[in-house]
């Protein structure tokens, strides 16, 4: 296959000539794209001569005087000629820049024209790789769905010790690998995905709700549309941009998710309700204000729908049926007790007591209890990688079903 390796200015860029003898050995084609910054470490001419092909270097000068650099204004030509990105050593600057869709250079831009998959793997100071906004960052391209190669921990170059350097470049040439045959495996299927808190109205101005943040649903909604699948997201209220090849479809109250849920059930061939559903309402909403004239209120609640109960029990056998269970303690048993009382084949567990993973959290670490009896923990990670651990256990499952089932 066609690869870029794009080669960002840091120390770490020396060993991304081992990358690419091992891209090259792994049977690919390799144009390797320096940046300015990349050149001043390491010469062209080693990355030219482990490829067999000139180095992209700047966007617009067309005199270069070294014969082993070519000057390319065909970014786009080379974004539609390769299979893949990969990006190492990606410096803080690299990563700000893709992050923000700045197009500076020849890399840059090229990011930007890539139509496919990026890999990423960052190099740099610990204290850059751990500053918040090195983090916003490498959240907002793995949510873009880029795969990131985590830095390693260790002695570095500035002579700190931490994380930021260089995974090593036979776990990234593997990355590679991985991303070049990743499956598309959930083509043709139609996932319907709930997401975030309900809103339930008290007053025309208050509210009852949840510190759901939506990232979760979120994330299952781009691993699944990633992998090919036709995807349905109904959300309650979120702060979060509608995941791309994504339909949303925005609610506000436990009613309205469930009359959008029955609306679009028929044809689904996954459903998760990753949202988590505020349990009470008042039926009966004042059309003005309240004032606080009383010194004491109560309020007097009902049961909003069980969306999931009721989507256990009208189901059809051929539809998989995966329901969250938000615990602050017995996780195990109460993942299972929902999975038996509400008639699903997976309950994705969490602890939401804790303070890093959970509701406003980019990570999670979850329990997945299956029909099948099993329970799988998944550690923690970012909640796009678990996304997609939810959903290659979903496949698998489904496999064991029918395998049982004798379809
Ligand atoms: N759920 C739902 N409709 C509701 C409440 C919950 O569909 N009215 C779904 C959630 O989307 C989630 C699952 O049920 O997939 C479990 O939600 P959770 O709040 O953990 O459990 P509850 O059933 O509400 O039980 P409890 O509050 O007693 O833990």
């Amino acid at each position: 296959m066609k690869v870029v390796l794009g080669v960002g200015g840091g120390i770490a860029a020396y060993k991304a000539a081992e990358l690419a003898r091992a891209l090259v050995q792994n049977g690919h084609a390799v144009q390797v794209v320096m940046t300015a910054g990349a050149r001043e470490f390491v010469r062209p001419l080693t990355f030219a001569a482990l490829t067999g092909r000139k180095v992209i270097g700047d966007l617009f000068s067309s005199a270069t005087p070294d014969a082993t650099l070519s000057s390319a204004v065909e970014h786009i030509a080379v974004a539609q000629e390769n299979d893949l990105l990969i990006v190492a050593p990606a410096t803080a600057d690299l990563l700000a820049r893709f992050a923000h869709g700045l197009a500076s250079d020849f890399l840059t831009t090229l990011y930007l024209a890539f139509p496919g998959p990026v890999v990423l793997a960052p190099a740099m100071n610990t204290n850059m790789w751990t500053h918040p906004a090195t983090q916003a960052n490498l959240e907002a391209l793995r949510r873009r769905g880029h795969r990131v190669v985590e830095p390693g921990e260790g002695f570095l170059a500035c002579g700190m010790t931490g994380p930021g350097r260089l995974a090593e470049p036979a776990e990234i040439a593997a990355a590679v690998e991985a991303e070049l045959h990743r499956r598309r495996d959930l083509e043709g299927e139609t996932v319907l995905i709930t997401a975030g808190p309900t809103q339930e109205p008290l007053d025309p101005v208050r509210y009852i709700s949840n510190r759901s943040s939506g990232k979760m649903g979120y994330a299952l909604a781009e691993a699944a549309a990633a992998r090919g699948a036709r995807v349905t997201l109904i959300s309650g209220p979120v702060h979060l941009p509608p995941p791309r090849g994504v339909k949303v479809i925005p609610v506000r109250t436990a009613a309205e998710m469930r009359d959008q849920v029955f609306a679009h059930l028929q044809g689904t061939d996954i459903i998760i309700k990753a949202a988590a559903v505020a349990d009470f309402h008042l039926s009966k909403v004042p059309q003005q204000k309240v004032k606080k004239t009383a010194a004491r209120i109560s309020l007097e609640l009902d049961p909003t729908p069980d969306i999931l109960s009721e989507l256990g029990r009208k189901k059809d056998s051929r539809q998989l049926l995966v329901g969250f269970a938000a615990e602050t303690e017995n996780l195990p048993q109460e993942a299972r007790r929902k999975l038996e009382a509400k008639n699903c084949d997976m309950i994705v567990g969490n602890l939401v007591n804790r303070e890093d993973v959970g509701f406003e959290s980019d990570q999670n670490e979850v329990i997945l209890a299956l029909r099948t009896g099993e329970t799988i923990p998944l550690a923690r990670a970012s909640k796009r990688e678990v996304a997609d651990r939810i959903f290659d256990e979903i496949l698998k499952l489904r496999l064991a079903i029918y395998a049982t089932d004798e379809h």
